[in-house]
């Protein structure tokens, strides 16, 4: 397994040039099932979980390449079924099922089982297909769902939920009639699939607000889109910046999409100027603690917890993370107080007490974004850091030592 060894206390100084999402990315992979043909994606980012999301489609018959472009040919799908051996290592996985029954009308969909950062449950994606007339039992730990054309219905969530919006509105498109969605999750990720459902032929409107109206049409087409901005990826960068004392600036990104991250981290001092698709940010010596309560978008976001918090270790005074979409998001304070950081936690909440400095240790990655919190708490260490099973890392941050060496990191990728 590889690991990452960073020697900290550089200022980063230079340009980043922010890589497509991951999470954006993998929906509309995942859509390639509800039409035939060769679909397109520009700036989808070279990731492990990208290659994952292509084994599984590769598995039900489709054909992919990704070199400057993401194509995939879903005109042969044959095998309907999502094995425990790929959904286990990525719980994305899930978003074949919609897709999968709307169009081939059955699925056979491993639950996920257990995941690092809470129970992570799918009885909401259940639900709503079941609504929409899916029959769907559990058996040996798969979700078998078949249906006839499925039915556009009312659905409420009772949480909001992105993959579980997403899923929902891409069986609503080949339904039958019209399919209301209310509390549906806003996430840009969520809008981005539906321009490419709508290019594709089908009837959607409201996505980017709670309520999304589905009309279902008869079939799609195959189209070709643009990966947005990784939104999360661009946050972990700002911290990069601000931590180390150093100046970005990150192009590429959608400045409108990480407006809550923008507004937290100018309050706890950085110095942010954005225009429409470049932000530059620059540390301005002293970090003062600011309290965030992560919420679904457009608030701040869950997957920017982990590496506000590594921020927040070196704040003047006291802060208060509450964590509120994920009940197990704190695997990474263990691993930040190796590095001499001060945190209690108390529920839901992590009480940050800022310290002078942290110091290299090594540490262990146990999920993505706790792996991004760590290297950027090793980037501002005293001394040297190594940070063990990486493999979470490189689920989501595309070429992330390269881009943090040639803004004067320094940071080595150990083989093992
Ligand atoms: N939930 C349920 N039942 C469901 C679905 C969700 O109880 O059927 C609960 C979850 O347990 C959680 C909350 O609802 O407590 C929100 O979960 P959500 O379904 O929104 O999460 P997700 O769709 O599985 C996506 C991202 C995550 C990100 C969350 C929240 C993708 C592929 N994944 O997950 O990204 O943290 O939304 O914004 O889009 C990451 O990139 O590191 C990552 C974990």
């Amino acid at each position: 397994m590889d690991k990452l060894v960073i020697e900290g206390g550089v200022p980063l100084e230079g340009e980043i040039r922010i890589s497509g999402a991951k999470n954006c990315a993998l929906p509309l992979m995942a859509a390639t099932l509800i039409a035939g043909g060769v679909h397109t994606f520009r700036n989808a980012p070279q990731l492990r979980d990208i290659r994952t999301m292509r084994n599984l489609l590769g598995n039900m018959g489709a054909k992919s390449e990704h070199d400057g472009l993401l194509r995939i040919d879903s005109s042969d799908i044959h095998n309907l079924e999502a094995p425990y051996e790929l959904v286990k290592t990525m719980r994305a996985s899930v978003l074949v099922l919609g897709p999968m029954l709307a169009r081939h009308h059955r699925a056979r969909v491993s639950l996920p089982g257990g995941c690092a950062i809470g129970a992570r449950p799918i009885n909401l994606h259940l639900k709503g297909l079941e609504q929409m007339g899916a029959e769907i039992r559990l058996d040996h730990g798969y979700v078998l769902a078949r249906a006839g054309r499925l039915r556009g219905a009312t659905i409420s969530f009772d949480q909001v939920t992105v993959t579980g919006t997403e899923n929902l509105m891409m069986a609503a498109c080949l339904a039958d009639g019209v399919t209301v969605m209310k509390n549906a999750a806003c996430e840009p990720e969520v809008t981005a699939l539906a321009e490419y459902l709508k290019s594709m032929g089908a009837d959607i409107e409201g996505a980017g607000t709670p309520k999304i109206t589905v009309r279902g049409v008869k079939e799609l087409h195959p189209s070709e889109c643009t990966v947005i901005p990784d939104r999360i990826e661009a946050g972990t960068y700002m911290v990069a910046a601000g931590i180390t004392g150093g100046r970005l600036r990150l192009t590429g990104c959608n400045v409108c999409h990480v407006e809550a991250v923008i507004q937290k981290l100018t309050e706890a001092g950085l110095c942010i100027k954005a225009d429409a698709d470049a932000i530059e940010v620059a540390g301005q010596g002293e970090i003062r603690s600011v309290n965030i309560k992560t919420q679904p978008f457009p608030a701040f976001p869950t997957d920017m917890q982990a590496q506000f918090m590594a921020l927040m270790t070196l704040g003047g005074g006291v802060s208060l993370i509450t964590e509120q979409i994920f009940e197990n998001r704190f695997m990474h304070v263990l691993e930040l107080q190796r590095m001499g950081a001060d945190i209690s936690l108390e529920a839901r909440t992590a009480v940050v007490r800022g310290v002078k400095k942290l110091s290299g240790a090594p540490v262990m990655a146990t999920d993505l974004r706790a792996s991004a919190s760590l290297v950027l708490g090793a980037l501002a260490a005293e001394g040297t850091t190594e940070i063990a099973r990486i493999y979470h890392l490189d689920r989501g941050y595309e070429a992330i030592e390269q881009k943090l060496s040639a803004v004067g990191a320094k940071i080595m990728r150990v083989r093992e």
